[in-house]
């Protein structure tokens, strides 16, 4: 059935079962592959976007309740291409190795600045609880956050 969905400020239409996990959906039906599949339980974190302004796990929730929604990708964080406060603080600080989680915490890390502008250590792990990084990344992505934080970014966007 055709599913209509509001994606990084566009009204998207797709043709698809409304069962199917969001990040299907995001990922090949509307090519956006920011967000990943992990754990597959919500566990991990890794396909995590933005719903209405905070970080929700799309792997296991069918596309259909998300129709009324507002999602934001990884992706929707660029504005005209150029990289976000966010996206900008990890590149400088090297918060990634692989990359492969970064996505669904650089979408956290958003929400995260957008609810607290000068958010604490213990802030920025409550945030980052559910997102786990094979890599060990963890270290420079706080880091990375901090010193973001100290700057003063409003919003992280
Ligand atoms: S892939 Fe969704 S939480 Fe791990
Ligand atoms: S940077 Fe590789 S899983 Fe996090």
């Amino acid at each position: 059935m055709e599913i209509s969905l509001r994606v990084n400020g566009a009204v998207r239409k797709v043709d698809a079962d409304p069962a199917t996990p969001l990040l299907f959906i995001l990922r090949n039906s509307l090519g956006l592959k920011g967000a990943k599949l992990g754990c597959g339980a919500e566990q991990c974190g890794a396909c995590a976007v933005l719903v209405d302004g905070e970080p929700v796990p799309t792997c296991v929730r069918a596309v259909s309740e998300f129709a009324e929604s507002d999602i934001v990708t990884v992706e929707g964080l660029a504005g005209d291409g150029a990289a976000s406060d966010v996206q900008r603080a990890f590149i400088a600080g090297n918060a990634a190795q692989c990359g492969y989680c970064t996505p669904g915490i650089v979408v956290a890390t958003t929400a995260l600045l957008r609810r607290r502008k000068n958010p604490d250590a213990g802030d920025i792990r409550d945030a980052l609880d559910g997102h786990l990084c094979r890599c060990g990344s963890h270290t420079r992505v706080i880091r990375a956050i901090a010193s973001l934080a100290r700057e003063g970014a409003s919003d992280g966007v």
